[in-house]
């Protein structure tokens, strides 16, 4: 039911108050392809849509409040798919992965203390560090034969040096497409536990593994790791319902879960919203069959970017091991972030993230969301050949 013609409709997603679609720049191709933000081009679940038009027909929109069966679907899917297996009173809602990761770092550190990231990493991890005035430690992932690894000596160096309270992590890496192996993790952990340096673990793209690869949730390593973590996940980028703002987060331990509680209590936030919380339950209990279909889809649109953009091109488009987000190396061309963003935006009418967003060491590389339908991501391949 969910094959490639389902994932192959174009749908028109302007006059939508899509922020994807909202304010679309002027370029010399036109209508401008939006490939920044992380949200996809598909329609969710058909059982999502009729989830959210049965509470939407009730009529009354009162305040929310999950239940057991809500934390049961969720439960029950990390522990299938992963082997991840969480108590119900682990469990916590947030609006949002960031808010979750913001209400961690806050329990978890006072001002000025520090909180390492490695980059080229999702930008607002930077942000969430320096806005709540904690001191930002970045390790820069090194790029080997195409693939992203950890320095685990700067990354060790790092935490003794500056006395680093937290690490904020991406597994899976947004926007390099790592799926980190199990020896990577444990190498994180080892160092961590040494220094007494919790995790806070975003997994928002953990259900986006392609073949050959494994997620494994960090806290899954050992009890001791299990302990010291803080685990954000939702369902938001995994069924397209970001907008609809659930998130859960994951703390084992007891007395940090009372941390982060008091931390959410002061922001005064209720709990989700009905149509969110109806949205998750039809997500977790009846769409892993469009899941599957989609990750599919997403495979094979990896394969034509990176059949269109081999090593040996101008563009080389890296190795995808999850995410949907690809890490375009432009550094061939050797051109400033100006004349990058003037090139595929101004020029060729595909709007990107410039990599130098995500860090120092995005330089020169470009980030493109390719879950769209094959057709769309094809008109940007040959917009951009078209200016190169
Ligand atoms: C790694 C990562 N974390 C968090 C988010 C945002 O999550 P939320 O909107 O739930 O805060 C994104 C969105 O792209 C992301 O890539």
């Amino acid at each position: 039911m969910f094959g490639f013609s389902f994932f192959d409709e174009v749908h028109d997603r302007t006059n939508t108050s899509a922020i994807k679609y909202t304010d679309l720049p002027q370029a010399d191709k036109m209508p401008v392809i939006p490939m920044w933000i992380a949200d996809m081009d598909f329609k969710s679940s058909t059982a999502i849509t009729e989830a959210l038009k049965r509470t939407a027909e009730h009529g009354i929109y009162g305040y929310g409040e999950i239940d057991d069966e809500y934390k049961s679907l969720v439960i029950e899917w990390y522990n299938r798919r992963m082997g991840w297996k969480i108590e119900k009173d682990e469990l916590l809602t947030m609006p949002g992965v960031m808010f979750g990761v913001t209400m961690a770092i806050r329990a978890l550190t006072k001002e000025n203390d520090s909180v390492l990231i490695c980059q080229p990493v999702y930008y607002p991890f930077s942000n969430v560090v320096i806005n709540n005035n904690r001191k930002l430690v970045v390790n820069e992932l090194i790029l080997n034969n195409g693939r992203y690894e950890i320095d685990f000596q700067d990354f060790e160096e790092k935490i003794v040096k500056e006395n680093v309270k937290v690490f904020l992590f991406c597994s899976p890496h947004n926007p390099v497409a790592r799926v980190w192996k199990r020896q990577e993790l444990e190498k994180i952990a080892e160092i961590c536990l040494k220094h007494n340096v919790y995790i806070i673990s975003d997994e928002i793209h953990s259900d986006f593994i392609f073949e050959g690869s494994k997620h494994t949730p960090i806290s899954t390593l050992s009890e001791e790791v299990k302990m010291k973590t803080v685990t954000c996940v939702a369902p938001s980028k995994t069924f397209n319902i970001a907008g609809l703002q659930a998130s859960n987060i994951v703390i084992a331990d007891e007395a940090i879960r009372e941390r982060v509680l008091k931390e959410r209590t002061a922001t005064c936030y209720h709990e989700l919203n009905i149509m969110s919380i109806e949205a998750v339950k039809a997500a977790y209990k009846e769409s892993e069959e469009w899941l599957s279909g989609l990750l599919k889809y997403l495979q094979h649109n990896a394969e034509v970017l990176r059949n269109a953009f081999p090593d040996d091109y101008k563009i080389t488009a890296l190795r995808m091991e999850g995410t949907y987000l690809a890490w375009l190396d432009c550094r061939k061309l050797n051109l400033s972030k100006a004349e990058l963003d003037d090139l595929f935006l101004k020029k060729a009418g595909v709007w990107l993230h410039n990599g130098e967003t995500f860090g120092d060491g995005g330089k020169g590389f470009m980030r493109m969301n390719i879950a769209c339908p094959t057709s769309v991501l094809e008109e940007a391949i040959a917009r951009i050949k078209s200016v190169l």
